[in-house]
Formats: structure tokens, C-alpha cells, sequence
């Protein structure tokens, strides 16, 4: 199925993980990409395995947080390929640790990751959607739809993306661009590293964050999202699609 034939789609944070399949399940369908994420290494190696089933990729190192960086992207995608169909915004980074200890330093380098430069990047790209009758895929998270404890930062950032990309659905619904989130939970991918309770937590609170049945790869996500990119996501806007094998929240 090449769903995404002649269309030109950005992913950010497609280096690893849920990235890094998105890229890959885009490329098995057509898709012209426009990589990006900070691991330089993790990157070319995600371009070189979407070339090697056929896709043509630009990429470039590129800091979500950074607004001149993300106008540069944006600009350079639409340079390189004279057009820009789909933007999926997957970047995004986690803390844990006790909201009454997390520092304000912190609390905004998460926020600057995940929801600033969601918002950066869906704002550079708005104008170009809107020419060419795109859509919008953002990465929200579980973690923005029930309590999760012990991430307030990340939730709290999380949280404004499924708002952001309800307020982009309805704001541009009319002008035929439309914007959905994945809710992804409970997929294995290097952020789980980060997953690392604080000093007297209680851990049985967590059970939210578990699949009911058992935990999947990054695939299951990339798979949500190039439904959510497609056509076949036609009527489909301001959806906040959870992809999190079922969970108590
Ligand atoms: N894995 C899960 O269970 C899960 C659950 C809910 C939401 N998510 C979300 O999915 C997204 C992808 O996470 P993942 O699980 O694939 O983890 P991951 O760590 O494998 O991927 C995150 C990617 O974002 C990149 N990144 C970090 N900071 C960046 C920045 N400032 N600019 C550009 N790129 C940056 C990283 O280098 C990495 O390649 C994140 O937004 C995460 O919050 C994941």
C-alpha cells in the first residue's frame, strides 16, 4: 500500500524509537521524508535504512526547542522538495522524580522539548499544510489523559499537546487541514531508560502506565500515526488516538 506516494512528510525526533518507525513504516508506503532530530549517528542510520526501501530523505540535525533551528527546517524542507503534505512531531523527552522536588530549570527543558517545539514546529508548518491540504500528527502521551505520577513536567507537556492540536483542528478544520495525536503508553523504546522511580515512591500507582496484555514496540505507534497521516484519516480531526494496548486510566 503507498499511501504516501508523492507526498512529502516531516518527522521530528526520528532517530530512535517511535521516530525512527515512523520513518520506516513511511518509507515502506512512498513517502518523501524530512528527517530531523539532536542524535546526528541515530539519524543517519534511520535515513540510511528509509533510502535503502526507496525513499528519497533529507535530514538534518535540529533542536525542536530552538525557533531559528525549526524555521530553518521548515524552510528547508519545503526548499529541498518544493512542497509539504504531513508534519508528525514525535521529539520529545522524559523525567521522573517528585513534583515538590523538581526544579524550574527542569520543569522547562522538558516543556521547551515536548510542547514549545510541537508548537514551533505545527506553527512553521501551517501555512505550507494549508497549500497543500495536509495534516498534522502529534505525539502526546497517556500521561496527558489520566494522572501519571512522578513525571509533572512531562504530563503537564503533554497535556498542552493534545490541547494545542485540538486547538489547530478546529482552528484550520474548515481550510482542510486537519490535526490528530497519538496517546502512545507502554512501548518499548529508549525512553523507557528514563523510567526510573524516585527514592519512596510508591510503585503501585504506576499500574495506569501498564498494557493490560503485554508491552509492544515502536511499530504499533508508527502504525497509528501513518493511519492518522493518510487519507484513510480522512474524516478524522482533533482525535487523540490512544495506542497504549489498553489501560486502567
Ligand atoms: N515509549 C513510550 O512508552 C511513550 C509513551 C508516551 C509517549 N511517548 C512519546 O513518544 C515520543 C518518542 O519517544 P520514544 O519512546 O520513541 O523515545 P526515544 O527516546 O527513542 O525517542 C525520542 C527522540 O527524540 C529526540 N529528541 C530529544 N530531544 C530532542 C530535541 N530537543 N530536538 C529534537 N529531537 C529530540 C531523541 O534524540 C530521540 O531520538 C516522545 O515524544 C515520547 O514522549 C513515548
Amino acid at each position: 500500500m503507498l499511501r504516501f506516494e508523492d507526498k512529502v512528510v516531516l518527522i521530528t525526533g526520528a532517530a530512535s524509537g517511535i521516530g525512527r518507525a515512523t520513518a520506516i513504516r513511511l518509507a515502506s508506503e512512498g513517502a518523501t521524508l524530512v528527517l530531523s532530530d539532536v542524535n546526528e549517528k541515530g539519524l543517519a542510520e534511520t535515513r540510511a535504512e528509509c533510502e535503502s526501501l526507496g525513499s528519497t530523505v533529507t535530514s538534518s540535525v535540529v533542536n525542536v526547542a530552538s525557533e531559528d533551528e525549526v524555521v530553518a527546517m521548515v524552510a528547508g524542507a519545503v526548499e529541498a522538495h518544493g512542497r509539504l503534505d504531513v508534519v508528525v512531531n514525535v521529539a520529545g523527552i522524559l523525567q521522573f522524580g517528585h513534583t515538590h522536588e523538581t526544579s524550574l530549570a527542569d520543569f522547562e527543558r522538558i516543556i521547551s522539548v515536548n510542547l514549545t517545539g510541537t508548537f514551533l514546529v505545527c506553527r512553521e508548518a501551517i501555512p505550507h499544510l494549508l497549500s497543500s491540504g495536509g495534516n498534522i500528527v502529534n505525539t502526546a502521551s497517556t500521561a496527558a489523559l489520566a494522572g501519571h505520577p512522578w513525571t509533572i513536567s512531562y504530563s503537564a507537556s503533554k497535556g498542552g499537546v493534545a490541547a494545542l492540536t485540538q486547538t489547530i483542528a478546529v482552528e484550520y478544520g474548515k481550510q482542510g487541514l486537519r490535526a490528530n495525536a497519538v496517546a502512545p503508553g507502554s512501548i518499548l523504546t529508549p525512553i523507557q531508560q528514563e523510567f526510573a522511580l524516585p527514592e519512596g515512591a510508591d510503585g503501585s500507582l504506576v499500574y495506569r502506565i501498564m498494557a493490560l496484555d503485554e508491552q509492544r514496540g515502536p511499530e504499533v505507534v508508527a502504525g497509528a500515526i501513518s493511519f492518522l497521516g493518510s487519507e484513510d484519516a480522512v474524516h478524522v480531526n482533533g482525535t487523540i488516538l490512544k495506542v497504549d494496548g489498553g489501560t486502567l486510566a
